[in-house]
């Protein structure tokens, strides 16, 4: 664990941070400058995908249930966040997240979906990708898993990918130190802000469960000694500079004979 970061936050960092960095750089090969869509993006990989986006330069949208959930996207740095079942500011029902960031970001402008979510997400996040662009698959939170018709990647050339962090882990040891060094080193350079956690006291352990049941967590819940039970509600803090359309320099690498992934 690196200097100044708090126990609770190097017990939230490896598997979410280590999973995003897999996914954006080995799996989908992102590129700075591309634009990446996060579902689920107030909860703990959701969280993790939006701060390691903005880090790596991409363009990051994030898609939050309520209205608080959007906020909390924001400031851990998303360029833009819109609500998952609808418009933001109208006050009427909304057409959907996928109306909202076309209104964003034009139609099939999407170059990566990140979707630990599932469910009905599928087909709209198929629709807003750009040719070529890349669906990554990281679970089921939502319960249901989709069912996707490959006409609909042939038509637009693009691919529907899974990731699996622990188990390609297990395959690639070395891939985890290197990811690990990734992390620490975007972390030096400010890129990275420490992962927000809410902190709940062991013996609130059904508290925590219970908030995330309930779909109340902002980004990761941890158990520590000194949670208090019910409160720890999870601050983030976007690093210097980052905002609406602020693209950090970070370049994501990957080496083909080596298998090992990185930043520049
Ligand atoms: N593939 C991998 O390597 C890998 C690694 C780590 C975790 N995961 C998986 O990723 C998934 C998400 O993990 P997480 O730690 O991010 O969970 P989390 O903190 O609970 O966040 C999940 C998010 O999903 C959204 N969601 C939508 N429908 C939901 C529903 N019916 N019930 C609960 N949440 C719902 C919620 O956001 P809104 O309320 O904003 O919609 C919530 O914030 C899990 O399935 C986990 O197993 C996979």
């Amino acid at each position: 664990m690196p200097d100044g970061m708090s126990f609770e936050a190097g017990a939230a960092a490896p598997l979410n941070y280590l999973t995003g960095l897999f996914a954006l750089v080995r799996r989908a090969r992102a590129l700075a400058g591309e634009t990446l869509l996060v579902h689920g993006a107030a909860g703990g990989v959701g969280t993790a995908a939006v701060q390691l986006g903005k880090a790596l330069g991409l363009r990051t949208i994030a898609v939050a249930g309520d209205e608080a959930k959007r906020e909390f996207a924001l400031r851990c740095g998303a360029d833009h966040a819109v609500l998952s079942h609808g418009r933001q500011g109208d006050g009427r029902p909304g057409d959907g997240w996928l109306a909202a960031v076309r209104d964003l970001v034009g139609e099939r402008a999407v170059d990566i979906v990140l979707d630990p979510v599932g469910s009905d997400r599928m087909t709209d996040s198929l629709r807003s990708l750009a040719p070529e662009g890349r669906l990554l698959v990281l679970g089921f939170a939502g319960g249901e898993i989709p069912v996707v018709k490959v006409n609909r990647l042939l038509l637009g050339n693009t691919g529907v990918l899974g990731v699996a962090s622990r188990e390609f882990f297990e395959r690639h040891p070395a891939l985890v130190a290197e990811l690990w060094g990734q992390l620490l080193e975007l972390r030096q350079t400010g890129a990275l802000a420490d992962p927000p956690v809410e902190a709940y006291p062991f013996a609130d352990a059904r508290g925590a469960l219970r908030a995330i049941s309930d779909r109340r967590a902002l980004g990761k819940v941890v158990l520590s000694r000194t949670g208090r039970a019910g409160s720890g509600r999870s601050s983030c803090r976007a690093p210097p500079g980052a905002g609406h359309d602020d693209h950090s320099p970070a370049t994501p690498t990957y080496d083909h004979h080596s298998h090992l992934c990185g930043v520049t």
